[in-house]
């Protein structure tokens, strides 16, 4: 993002960003213009927006420096990115990919293509989401004249330790060197195996795998990857949290990715019929428990238009300008100096800036209450939120 813009110039973000990109727009102070995520009100869920989002952004800003898009999302959703890239391209500014779930995509041809392949000018990868890197390794790739290697060098200079881990490289390098040797085999069987864990699951009473045919189509994702089990468990009568804390409590197993409906289950590389074995055991276990779990607190989920808030000024200066504390109750029509995030997926549903409505508010204190781990806000309680000073307004 450093490499693309500065403060207070524009960039066009999918509104679905995660939490480490809101964290650059307030370090850096770039105005975000936002891109809606295309919604599927129904399922409660965001895929990336599409091409056209993207196209009508630059229409409104044609002075924005890019494009960020995430692809995939958590849940595995993939953007058409080669379309994205193309509509950058024609203003000849650059597209950057948020991949962090998306490390083992270039080795498998059956899985989604990756942002490189697709056209993107910079991708950043988490290597050790979907590959084998320690935790903290992750990359980013660069193609094209768009962005000039010694700018990205210069401008990430300022975010690097000057300390880095050999472990962590050591890691990267031994991923590389993994993925080019027995990349093709090692995901061709993750792919067979996520496909025998779908199949399986959706054999549970009470849980539905999300798969292509809910994530893709017209006003939905483009691709998807496999990998990522998504599961809605909403005919088990339970909250994802309830849920995810049963797995963890009862079985010693993590859920990957928890909402309100839902709990994911990746599989990877690292796999195995013995692990497989085990979460298929832990996923039924949980299902015969389930009636004795009680449903839990209601979350109040708002629908789509009720989710997006207007952004009043830059994030930067929400969050470093004077602020004061006020009861998240009579927040509805103040300007929030933090951010919110419900944690996994990791998508702020407050951004510094944002003017805050009575809906968002109401989802994330009922979403507490209902176990939503919010790992932000200065009040874990949310009893109180971190507001722009009265009179001060968040300057543009
Ligand atoms: C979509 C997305 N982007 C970025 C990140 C941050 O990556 P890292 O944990 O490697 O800093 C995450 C982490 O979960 C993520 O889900």
């Amino acid at each position: 993002m450093l490499s693309v813009a500065g403060p207070h110039e524009k960039l066009l973000i999918g509104r679905d960003a995660h939490k480490s990109v809101v964290s650059g727009l307030i370090l850096s102070g770039i105005k975000p213009v936002w891109v809606e995520p295309r919604w599927d009100a129904r399922r409660h869920l965001a895929h990336p927006p599409a091409a056209e989002g993207f196209e009508a952004a630059f229409h409104a800003h044609p002075d924005a420096k890019g494009a960020l898009v995430t692809s995939p999302t958590p849940y595995g959703s993939c953007a058409e990115l080669r379309a994205i890239a193309e509509v950058c391209h024609r203003r000849s500014v650059p597209l950057v990919v948020d991949e962090a779930w998306g490390a083992h995509l270039p080795f498998h041809p059956d899985l989604p293509t990756w942002a490189m392949d697709a056209g993107a000018d910079i991708c950043v990868t988490s290597i050790h989401k979907m590959g084998s890197g320690l935790e903290q390794g992750s990359v980013f790739h660069l193609r094209g004249d768009l962005v000039p290697p010694e700018l990205l060098k210069m401008r990430a200079d300022l975010l690097g330790s000057t300390s880095p881990s050999v472990l962590t490289y050591a890691g990267l390098d031994g991923w590389r060197r993994q993925m080019a040797l027995h990349g093709t085999e090692l995901m061709g069987a993750a792919l067979d195996l996520a496909a025998e864990v779908r199949a399986a699951v959706e054999e549970i009473d009470g849980m539905h795998v999300q798969g292509r045919e809910d994530f893709c189509g017209p006003g939905l994702a483009d691709d998807f990857d496999p990998l990522p089990v998504i599961i809605d468990i909403g005919g088990l009568g339970v909250t994802g949290f309830r849920a995810a804390d049963w797995l963890r409590e009862q079985r010693g197993l993590d859920a990957h990715l928890v909402d309100h409906r839902r709990i994911g289950a990746q599989i990877t590389h690292g796999d195995d019929r013995q692990t497989t074995g085990e979460l298929l055991a832990a996923l039924k276990d949980l299902a015969r428990a389930a009636p004795g779990l009680g449903p839990g607190p209601r979350v109040d989920v708002p629908s789509p238009s009720e989710l997006r808030m207007t952004q009043a000024g830059l994030p930067r200066d929400a969050f470093f300008g004077p602020t004061e504390n006020v009861p998240t109750r009579d927040a509805a029509g103040r300007v929030s100096a933090e951010m919110v995030t419900p944690y996994p997926p990791g998508i702020p549903a407050v951004v510094p800036g944002e003017r805050l409505t009575e809906p968002v508010l109401r989802y994330l204190r009922t979403g507490l209450e209902a176990g939503m781990y919010l790992p932000d806000p200065s009040d874990p309680e949310f009893e109180t939120i971190k507001v722009v000073a009265a009179g001060e307004g968040a300057a543009e």
